[in-house]
C-alpha cells in the first residue's frame, strides 16, 4: 500500500514521495538506499491503529539501525527491540526513552547487561537459563532487579524460510514451552530478577496468521500456569514476524486481520501487549537505488549487470528472496520487455538479484529500483570486495537528506593498519 503512495511515477520519473530519483542519483551517486518518511509513519500506525492501545510497538532495530529512521519512528510513539549493545546504543541516541527497550538476544553478554541496566531498559527477553543467572549476578551486584520476561520456543512451524524460522525445536531460540515452568521456578528464586512477562518470537516474514494463532494459544495458556505457579505475569511480548508482500501481484497481509487475531488470542488475559515488528514497519519504505553498468549477451542468457551487489542488499543471496526491480524511467505503456538475470558485480554466483526477470529493454546508465528494501537490506551490507557499502538517504515530502554517507574508499583502506614489521 505505501510503496504505491509514496514511491510513484510522476510526470514519468519514479519519485520518493516528491523528490525525483534521478536528482538524487545525480547528487548522491549510486548505488544508494532511499527511505520515505512518510511511508515509515504510514506503516507504523497502520499497526499501532489495528493493536490494542496501550500495546508497545517496540520497533525491531535489526531491520533498519539507521538513527534517522529510529527517531523518525520514536516520535510517533515506537519503542525499540534491541539484541545487542550496539543496538541499544543507537535507539538511545535516537531519543527512544528506555521504558520503551526490550532487549532480545541469545548472546547478551554481562557488559550488554549492565549498560541496560544503568539506563533502565523496559525489560529482558532471557533466552536461557545461564543467561538468567548471569543477569542476575549482574543485576544483584548493582543492587537491582532486572525486569524479565523469558522467551518460550512454542515449537509452532512459522511456514517460513528456513533460514528465518526461530519458533520450532530445532533452533536456538527460546526455552522449550515444556520446561518453561521449571524455567520460571527458577527464574523466581534468583536475586537479581523480576520476573513480569513471557516472550515468544516465531519466525519472521510469515504470511499466515495460523502459527501465530498457534504460538499464541500456548502462550496464553502458559500464562494461566505461571500465575497459578504464583508468578506475576504482567506483560507478554508477542514478538515480530508478519510478513510484506516483496511482488507487486501479491495481497501484503493485513495489519488488521492480525489485529482481530491477537484480541482474540489474548482475550482475558489482563497483560500489557508488546510487538517487536521491524520488516512489517521498514521493508516497504525503502528502496535500493541502482544503476546499470553493462548489458551482458551471454551465450544462454542475457545480464544486467548493476553497480550494486550483494555486499549491498544480502537478501537474495543468502535468503532465494524475490524483491521487484522497477526501471527509474517510466517505460512506456506497451514497451516490450526482454528476460534478463539482474546481477552484481561481485565475484560470486551468488550475487545475483533475479534471474528470468522480464523487464524493459535497458541498456548501460539506466537506473533501476530495487524495491521493498528498507527491512534487512543496509543493515546487513558489508564491504566485501572492497566495495564500501551503499549510502542511506531519507526523503520527507520535497526535503532530502544524507543519512548515512557514502564511506569513502579512503576510510575503507584507513581501517586497516600495518604492523612495524611490514614498514620497512
Ligand atoms: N523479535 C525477534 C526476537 C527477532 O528475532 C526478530 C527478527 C524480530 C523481532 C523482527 O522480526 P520481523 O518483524 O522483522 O519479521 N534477515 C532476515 C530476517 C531475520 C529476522 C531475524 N529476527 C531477512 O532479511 O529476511
Amino acid at each position: 500500500m505505501s510503496r504505491q503512495r509514496y514511491f510513484a511515477y510522476k510526470n514519468r520519473q519514479l519519485h520518493v514521495e516528491d523528490v525525483p530519483v534521478e536528482l538524487l542519483a545525480k547528487e548522491v551517486g549510486t548505488p544508494f538506499y532511499c527511505y520515505s518518511t512518510a511511508a515509515l509513519t504510514h506503516n507504523y500506525h497502520v499497526l499501532k491503529d489495528a493493536l490494542p492501545k496501550s500495546a508497545l510497538i517496540a520497533f525491531s532495530v535489526k531491520a533498519n539501525g539507521n538513527v534517522a529512521v529510529l527517531k523518525t519512528l520514536g516520535r510517533e510513539g515506537a519503542g525499540a527491540d534491541v539484541v545487542s549493545g550496539g543496538e541499544l546504543q543507537k535507539a538511545i541516541a535516537a531519543g527512544i526513552p528506555a521504558d520503551r527497550i526490550v532487549f532480545s538476544g541469545v548472546g547478551k553478554t554481562a557488559e550488554e547487561m549492565r549498560l541496560a541496566l544503568s539506563v533502565g531498559i523496559h525489560q529482558f527477553n532471557v533466552e536461557s537459563e545461564p543467561e538468567l543467572e548471569a543477569l542476575s549476578g549482574v543485576a544483584a551486584a548493582m543492587g537491582a532487579k532486572a525486569p524479565v520476561t523469558i522467551r518460550v520456543n512454542p515449537d509452532i512451524d512459522a511456514k517460513t524460510h528456513a533460514k528465518i524460522t526461530t519458533g520450532t525445536a530445532e533452533t536456538k531460540f527460546g526455552v522449550p514451552w515444556t520446561r518453561a515452568r521449571a524455567v520460571y521456578g527458577h527464574a523466581g528464586r534468583l536475586p537479581g530478577i523480576e520476573v513480569v512477562g513471557v516472550d515468544v518470537h516465531i519466525g519472521s516474514q510469515i504470511t499466515d496468521l495460523q502459527p501465530f494463532r498457534a504460538a499464541f494459544a500456548r502462550v496464553a495458556g502458559l500464562i494461566g500456569d505461571l500465575r497459578r505457579d504464583g508468578h506475576q505475569i504482567t506483560r507478554a511480548d508477542l514478538g515480530g514476524g508478519l510478513g510484506v508482500s516483496y511482488r507487486h501481484d501479491s495481497e501484503p497481509p493485513d495489519a488488521e486481520a492480525y489485529g482481530r487475531m491477537i484480541a482474540q488470542a489474548t482475550s482475558g488475559l489482563d497483560v500489557e501487549l508488546i510487538f517487536e515488528p521491524g520488516r512489517l514497519i521498514a521493508a516497504t519504505a525503502g528502496v535500493l537505488i541502482t544503476r546499470v553498468i553493462y548489458v551482458k549477451e551471454g551465450e544462454a542468457r542475457k545480464f544486467l549487470i548493476l553497480d550494486a551487489g550483494m555486499n549491498d542488499l544480502m537478501r537474495p543471496a543468502l535468503y532465494d528472496a524475490h524483491h521487484d526491480i522497477i526501471p527509474v524511467a517510466q517505460p512506456q505503456p506497451n514497451a516490450p520487455t526482454l528476460r534478463y538475470d539482474v546481477v552484481g558485480p561481485v565475484c560470486e554466483t551468488t550475487d545475483s538479484f533475479a534471474r528470468d526477470r522480464d523487464l524493459p529493454e535497458s541498456k548501460g546508465n539506466d537506473l533501476m529500483a530495487i524495491l521493498t528494501a528498507g527491512a534487512y537490506g543496509a543493515v546487513m551490507a558489508s564491504a566485501y570486495n572492497a566495495r564500501p557499502p551503499a549510502p542511506e538517504v531519507m526523503v520527507n515530502g520535497r526535503q532530502w537528506f544524507v543519512v548515512r554517507p557514502r564511506f569513502t574508499l579512503e576510510a575503507l583502506i584507513a581501517l586497516d593498519k600495518v604492523p612495524g614489521w611490514l614498514e620497512h
